[in-house]
């Protein structure tokens, strides 16, 4: 997710110690890299490097930086492999400018070709780098520098926070589109940042930037101005009283919670980004003209490997073998060779089971590409091009932001393969926050009526089958019952034996089959079992299930996707109230690195 952290002081100081801190607290959204800058009005002094914030601050010696504005970063890599050339801040082609960005530039591969085609100076393939350019040409055509930002602004596509600071002056400039950017306001200095966690140490003292806002910082004051019409927008400032912790939960409980709310942001950032990859058609076609197709994960990922396979062959007819890593070996590596391709999919990216189906498939001449959120990761390193998933660090060791842009990043995928307009996925974000709001109070309640019970299944049929799985390991994560995930259907050949009064059934209903699912919601209320569907508004369900979670309208395969905001709401509800933390369970770790 990256994270950017500028200040700007009354006077010539040592600004190093001030900016490591202000990187150490922003390290839990995830970095690869760590850079820092100090302007003083005739240089700019830029230290940066791959690596862990306190080893990079000693190797550099960050903390002897002296100057009255400073910029600080931590890269989570997206564009660029993580490298001391693709670490951030980045200087303009004369090195009179220094910005840093956190978010996406979707459009930085056009832009870099105009750059080159413009005579500038381009050193890494960052994004970021693009931000500073962007700015920088519109200074190289005679505007004022505020000017060329906002212009720059109107070129910049997709998600990000961005600080810029030219050597000769005495100011900062930022702005912002779709990521957070915050300024402090404090004694002698202003800061700003991406997040609260590196400004209140600093001051409570605070105004949230909105997007379509530049502003620029004094040591003394600041000014915010519409990017549109330039015009002066007035906006007093706040003052925050909550406590650190609470700040770096972004104001819930857990992480887990946030990260479920954070789901719209990330499913936006990735849609983005994959508009803007300038790769993907080539993966596409490696992927049209396989021999064989194999989508391979472990855990959530193995989840979203599964929808991956049901979208690709619903929506685009192409046959997927969706397979756990593990299994890969044991069952295809003989069967596999050139002619196939590989999708490797991993959070972590560092999951011992995928690396070694991962080896084993290279090793056999198969194409292997990887789906993963940390970029930098072995995964990344190992595969011949890897999409990223844009979530920033997950903390909660439940997976569920990565989890939703797995699957998003699957449909999209085989909205591409069919030739189909994926101006309809738009739509996914909004609908992820009505979801989140239509559910929130039901299943509250829901999870309170089931809370007793130690034993529970979790059905879905078509797009929704691999959804009620995930949504069953949700439950056996942080709730520790036993939740099994099954195909609706195949209850009825077993663990129906298994209800009794009051027993809960979970049934995810896909709205193109709703009356299988009705079927299979008959089957268990007529013996006692209490149904819990999960679906669209539809008078059948509404009329057997015992209960009905409603989704919004939108397509099967979206409906498939939502559905699991639910489970993961209802998992951790049931979680808290066994008096359990959801973002540590007990035996589990976020990243599994052993056989
Ligand atoms: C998800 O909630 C779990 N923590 C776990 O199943 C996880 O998905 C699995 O270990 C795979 O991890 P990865 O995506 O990092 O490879």
């Amino acid at each position: 997710m990256c994270g950017i952290f500028g200040i700007v002081t009354d006077k010539e100081q040592t600004l190093g110690p001030i900016l490591i801190e202000a990187a150490r607290r922003l390290t839990y959204r995830g970095y690869d890299s760590v850079g820092a800058a100090t302007l003083n009005g005739k240089k700019i002094d830029l230290r940066k490097d791959t690596g862990r914030v306190d080893e990079v601050a000693v190797k550099y010696n960050f903390a002897e930086m002296t100057g009255s504005r400073g910029i600080a970063q931590l890269r989570w890599a997206t564009f660029g492999e993580p490298s001391q050339v693709n670490a951030q801040p980045h200087l303009d082609s004369d090195g009179d400018l220094v910005g840093a960005h956190n978010g996406n530039v979707v459009n930085n591969f056009e832009l870099r070709q105009q750059f080159i085609a413009e005579g500038l100076t381009i050193r890494s393939q960052n994004d970021g780098e693009t931000c500073v350019h962007a700015v920088e040409r519109y200074i190289n055509k005679g505007y004022e520098f505020l000017d060329a930002i906002r212009l720059a602004y109107g070129d910049l596509q997709g998600d990000y926070a961005f600080v810029i600071g030219k050597v000769s002056d005495d100011k900062l400039y930022a702005i912002k589109k779709g990521s957070g950017l915050v300024v402090g306001l404090g004694e002698g200095f202003t800061c700003l940042s991406s997040d609260l966690p590196s400004i209140l140490p600093l001051t409570r003292k605070i105004i949230r930037i909105q997007d379509g806002e530049i502003i620029t910082l004094w040591a003394d004051r600041i000014e915010l101005r519409s990017v549109k019409d330039g015009k002066i927008i007035q906006r007093a400032p706040e003052m925050v009283t909550e406590s650190m912790d609470a700040v770096q939960k972004g104001g819930y409980p857990h992480f887990m919670l946030k990260e479920i709310h954070e789901q719209s942001q990330v499913a936006r950032e990735v849609l983005h980004m994959l508009a803007g990859s300038a790769e993907l058609q080539g993966v596409l076609e490696k992927m049209r003209t396989a021999r064989n197709l194999f989508f391979i994960g472990c855990g959530t990922s193995y989840h979203a490997c599964l929808a991956g396979a049901v979208y690709f062959a619903q929506i685009a007819g192409r046959t997927v073998i969706p397979v756990l890593a593990p299994q890969f070996l044991p069952q295809y590596i003989l069967t596999v060779n050139h002619e196939d391709v590989g999708l490797f999919v991993s959070q972590s990216g560092e999951t011992k089971d995928v690396l070694t189906a991962l080896q084993a498939a290279e090793a056999r001449g198969m194409t292997a590409f990887g789906l993963a959120n940390v970029i930098g990761s072995t995964l990344t390193k190992a595969t011949s091009f890897t999409l990223p998933l844009c979530c920033g660090y997950e903390i909660s060791v439940p997976a569920t932001k990565t989890f939703t842009n797995q699957v998003v990043t699957f449909l999209y995928l085989a909205y591409r393969l069919a030739g189909r307009d994926t101006s309809e996925l738009e739509q996914i974000p909004d609908l992820m926050d009505k979801t989140l709001e239509m559910v929130a109070s039901q299943v509250a309640v829901v999870a309170s009526e089931i809370d007793k019970w130690n034993d529970m299944y979790c059905l879905g049929y078509g797009a929704t089958y691999p959804i009620a799985q995930e949504g069953a390991l949700k439950l056996k994560e942080i709730t520790y019952a036993h939740c099994e995930g099954m195909l609706s259907t195949e209850f009825k050949h077993g663990p129906l034996s298994a209800v009794t009064d009051g027993f809960p059934i979970l049934f995810v209903a896909p709205p193109d089959n709703v009356s299988l699912i009705v079927s299979g919601i008959n089957e268990v209320t007529c013996r006692g079992g209490i149904a819990i569907a999960i679906g669209e508004e539809d008078a059948r369900l509404r009329a057997n299930a015992s209960e009905l979670i409603v989704l919004p309208k939108s397509t099967p395969q979206i409906s498939a996707l939502l559905a699991v905001l639910p489970l993961q709401m209802l998992s951790y509800h049931i979680s808290v109230a066994r008096g359990y933390d959801p973002d540590f369970p007990r035996n589990l770790s976020k990243t599994l690195t052993v056989d």
